[in-house]
């Protein structure tokens, strides 16, 4: 799959403008001159990528994406039962959000992003396909402002890498889920050269344990059933 333009990224600086405290010092993260598609801030040994502006959503419904991401097949692995609460982190278009309300027909979906342009092409689709159990929520880029202790499970596709404070978006996570509830996240396989996604945009299964053992989730399994992303799946613990 070819990597997204560079004209679709949200410049740094803009995202400064929607929290100040972007630029401050923070003792969690560290600069560096940053690469091509880095912001130069630093979390736990990685470099934090560039987000993706709302220019991109035709990028993000690109038809191409049911072959190389197998959205039936993430669907499929999720395992929900009919009255979950859903939230889908960094929701964009709402590509996942779509698929996921028909297998919550007694529950709903929430999704979470920090551009409302995002947020408002998702509930224009909502409207278009009658998808009353789907909600969007304006995020910040530190809170995802989710009811605290009641979503069974996150899903992240194609984002965390790109949260620019991914330490405050996993505790304000913890917060939302309720006890035993669970995290997915599918990213681009950081161990496999081949995967041809620019560098920062893909993550290791080693650094996003780390990174999710910081905030107290329990790691339960990979599965590697999709072309070349990662299936992670972490919990809290019940108790
Ligand atoms: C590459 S897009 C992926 C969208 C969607 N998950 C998909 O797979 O089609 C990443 C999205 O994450 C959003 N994002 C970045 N930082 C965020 C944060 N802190 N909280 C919520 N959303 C965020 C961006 O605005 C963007 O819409």
């Amino acid at each position: 799959m070819p990597a997204f333009p560079r004209r679709i990224v949200l410049p740094f600086a803009a995202l400064a403008l929607i929290a100040p405290s972007l630029l401050a010092d923070e003792t969690l993260y560290t600069s560096k001159e940053p690469s091509r598609d880095g912001t130069g801030k630093v979390y736990m040994g990685r470099e934090i990528a560039q987000t993706v502006s709302s220019h991109a959503i035709s990028w993000l419904e690109r038809r191409d994406r049911e072959a190389e991401e197998r959205p039936a097949l993430v669907m499929e692995n999720l395992g929900l039962k009919p009255g979950d609460v859903v939230a889908d982190i960094g929701a964009g278009s709402g590509y996942f959000t779509f698929l996921l309300a028909p297998l919550v027909p007694q529950g709903r979906v929430i999704a979470v992003d920090i551009q409302q342009e995002m947020l408002d092409f998702v509930e224009g689709r909502k409207k278009l396909k009658q998808a009353a159990n789907v909600e969007t929520l304006l995020g910040t880029i530190e809170d995802t402002h989710l009811p605290e202790g009641e979503v069974d499970l996150v899903l992240m596709v194609d984002a965390y890498h790109e949260f620019s404070h991914p330490r405050e978006m996993m505790e304000s996570i913890v917060k939302g889920l309720a006890p035993g509830g669970r995290v997915v996240f599918i990213e681009y396989r950081g161990e496999d050269p081949k995967v041809p996604i620019k560098p920062l945009h893909k993550m290791t299964v080693k650094q996003i344990t780390r990174e999710m053992a910081a905030v107290g989730l329990e790691f339960v399994e990979v599965r590697d059933f999709l072309p070349i992303q990662h299936f992670l799946v972490f919990r809290k613990p019940a108790s």
